[in-house]
């Protein structure tokens, strides 16, 4: 019934679409984005990029950084809409800037700050970017049906927009990035202006987005703990220059800190290891302590076994983003007690 093809469904090419995105030296084969020695300065003095090399691999991406490190300049380059004073950039292949009319059909792109006409519908606005994004009028129109359904939008998709809520017009923003059915999504601090309960539902629906249509997301923000949830992968900008860019697991999976659980007995084990050398720290029902070795492991075996409680877990703390941008050093455990 159908003219226009689905959204895509599964994992489609998106996801190993980028295999010749290696022309930007060092990046791997496989990099949806790769940007090389990245350098640029607005007037009065400020370097926005600063010699950035880096690559975005497959997946979901968190570009992390405080206000001002440069997320958005990035996001602006790799879509050719920023020209950068130095330096290259690859979006699935294709460089940034000769090919930035290839890169805008194949990425779809929401912007940081709400620059939604009010005085037009949802259906309207998406069904139009459909429109300049390559897709005959019929097809356009069902696309943007479908993304405004598959945002949650689709019975408000009537109204005019300057009645919508922060939320529904983030979901718009978010719509109008996915009627081209693109390949990479690019969301600039997709959770602005939303409250904790918003934030929480809008990263599930980019979560899903990612998972359901096979396609690589990146999405920015400044709130380090926010994203890390649905990310894959995270790359930190700090002042326009590379601060650390890995998988998830690699920034939170590398923990100094034991959690140990028991069901009972907290005090009596703290003082025990305190005895045996071992420093910990209460945290509601578990203690923390600092891994130095095995032989911590064995001190807390042994605490245990001695004073005969009964061991609910016994593991690495899995850290949190924050933690690592504050300190490369495990978290901080008390030795007083
Ligand atoms: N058009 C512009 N003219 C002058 N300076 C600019 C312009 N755009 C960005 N800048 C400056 O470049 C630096 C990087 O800005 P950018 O918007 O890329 O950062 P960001 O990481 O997206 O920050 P935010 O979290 O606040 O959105 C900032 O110091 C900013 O003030
Ligand atoms: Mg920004």
């Amino acid at each position: 019934m159908t003219a226009s093809p689905p959204l895509r469904a599964g994992p489609g090419p998106g996801a190993h679409a980028a295999s010749a995105a290696g022309s930007a030296a060092g990046a791997p084969a496989t990099a949806v984005i790769a940007a090389e020695a990245l350098t640029k300065r607005y007037p009065r003095g400020v370097t926005a990029l600063d010699g950035l090399t880096v690559a975005f691999s497959p997946g979901i991406t968190g570009l992390i950084g405080a206000n001002g490190a440069g997320k958005s300049t990035l996001i602006k380059i790799l879509l050719g809409l920023v020209r950068p004073d130095g330096g290259t950039a690859t979006v699935l292949g294709r460089s940034a800037a000769a090919e930035p009319e290839r890169i805008a059909v194949l990425t779809g792109y929401m912007p940081e700050h709400d620059c939604l006409p009010p005085d037009v519908t949802g259906t309207e606005l998406v069904t139009h970017l459909g429109r300049m994004s390559g897709l005959p009028p019929t097809a356009a129109k069902e696309r943007a049906a479908e993304s405004l359904r598959h945002v949650g939008l689709y019975e408000e998709r009537y109204r005019q927009i300057g009645t919508y809520s922060t939320g529904m017009k983030q979901r718009v923003k978010l719509a109008q990035a996915l009627v081209g059915d693109p390949r990479l999504l690019l969301l600039d601090e997709p959770t602005t202006g939303l409250d904790p309960g918003g934030r929480g539902a809008m990263l599930d629906l980019i979560a899903r987005i990612g998972a359901e249509f096979g396609i690589s997301i990146v999405v920015s923000s400044h709130l380090l703990g926010e994203v890390e949830r649905i990310c894959d992968h995270l790359v930190a900008l700090d002042s326009g220059r590379l601060l650390r860019a890995d998988t998830m697991t690699s920034f939170t999976g590398a923990s100094q800190v034991l959690v140990v659980e028991v069901d009972e007995g907290l005090p009596d084990l703290a003082a025990e290891l305190a005895r045996r050398g071992v420093p910990s720290r209460q945290d509601g029902r578990v203690l923390l302590a600092r891994l130095t070795g095995d032989a911590t492991y064995d001190a807390i075996r042994d605490a245990i076994a001695d004073l005969g409680l009964p061991l609910n877990r016994l593991e690495l703390q899995r850290r949190r983003v924050e933690e690592l941008f504050r300190d490369d050093e495990a978290p901080e455990v008390p030795h007083d007690r």
